[in-house]
């Protein structure tokens, strides 16, 4: 099983609608065996699809739990191939929990877990919060791949510098095989003379490997969460769609 991390410090990047929806292509249009795993309090993933609740336990369960059994937290979705591990505001609490516990080690919850099922999973997509916190450390603990949603806007660096010194020191200290495959831009919109210029300029800057494909903003994408619907779902001819197809064939030929 290949875990892959989507993870930006910044909000509203598209890191939920990234991750909904390369796990929904790669277990319905590619026939792998996805788990997804809504690593965010605000339950965003889980809500997409459709399973967001207070009655079943999630990944804060993950975190918290010794004896977790991890099938039995995984929930089956709508999608055929298509598992998830939900989050709500528990996951609050339990990331707290972690921390006040000096008895286990605190980084390796994910990893642990995950282990449990690692043959039942072609792939594992995380969902990160916009936040460097002990369930995102464990995310990156556990993970192979690092992909990182932006946007561009003035504020489109923030934090970028900061994630990658995390992720450089994850891979030093936890997790040498860590890859960090690169950004990819979100949201782009090509009557906008900026997004341009400002995706070149990040592909110029060569800190960051950038994948070729952009996602472009589509007035579906919005609609397609109040249906609680992945993209291709709701609207399969629409620019996000087909970009959203492309970058994960990107991915899986890196
Ligand atoms: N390609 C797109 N076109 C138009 N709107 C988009 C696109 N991608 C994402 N959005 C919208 O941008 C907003 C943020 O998306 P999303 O929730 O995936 O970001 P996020 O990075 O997960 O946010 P958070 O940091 O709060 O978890 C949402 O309202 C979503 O509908
Ligand atoms: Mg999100």
């Amino acid at each position: 099983m290949k875990v892959l991390s989507i993870i930006n410090l910044k909000g509203g990047v598209a890191k939920t609608i990234s991750s909904v929806n390369m796990a929904h292509i790669l277990a319905t249009l590619h026939g792998r065996r996805v788990l997804l795993i809504d690593n965010d309090k605000q339950g965003n993933a889980s809500k997409i699809l459709n399973r967001h609740s207070y009655d079943k336990p999630g990944v804060a369960e993950i975190m918290t739990d010794r004896n977790i059994k991890t099938a039995a937290v995984i929930q089956h979705t709508d999608y055929a191939r298509l598992d998830i591990i939900t989050a709500n505001m528990n996951l609050l609490k339990a990331n707290l929990e972690v921390l006040l516990d000096q008895q286990r080690p605190q980084q390796t919850r994910f990893k642990r877990a995950l282990a449990q099922v690692a043959d039942s999973y072609d792939f594992c997509i995380i969902d990160n919060a916009p936040d460097i916190n002990i369930s995102t450390i464990n995310a990156l603990v556990a993970s192979n791949d690092v992909m990182i949603p932006v946007t561009i806007d003035d504020f489109a660096l923030d934090g970028l510098a900061e994630l990658k010194e995390q992720i450089d020191n994850t891979r030093e200290d936890l997790n040498p095989a860590l890859r960090f495959c690169g950004c990819f831009v979100t949201q782009y919109d090509r009557t906008n003379e900026a997004d341009q210029q400002g995706e070149e300029y990040l592909k110029a800057l060569q800190d960051y490997p950038v994948f070729q494909t952009h996602i472009r903003r589509t007035g579906k994408i919005k609609p397609s969460t109040f249906a609680r619907e992945p993209i291709i779902v709701y609207s399969s001819r629409c620019g996000a769609s087909y970009d959203y197809k492309r970058l994960v064939e990107e991915y899986l030929k890196m």
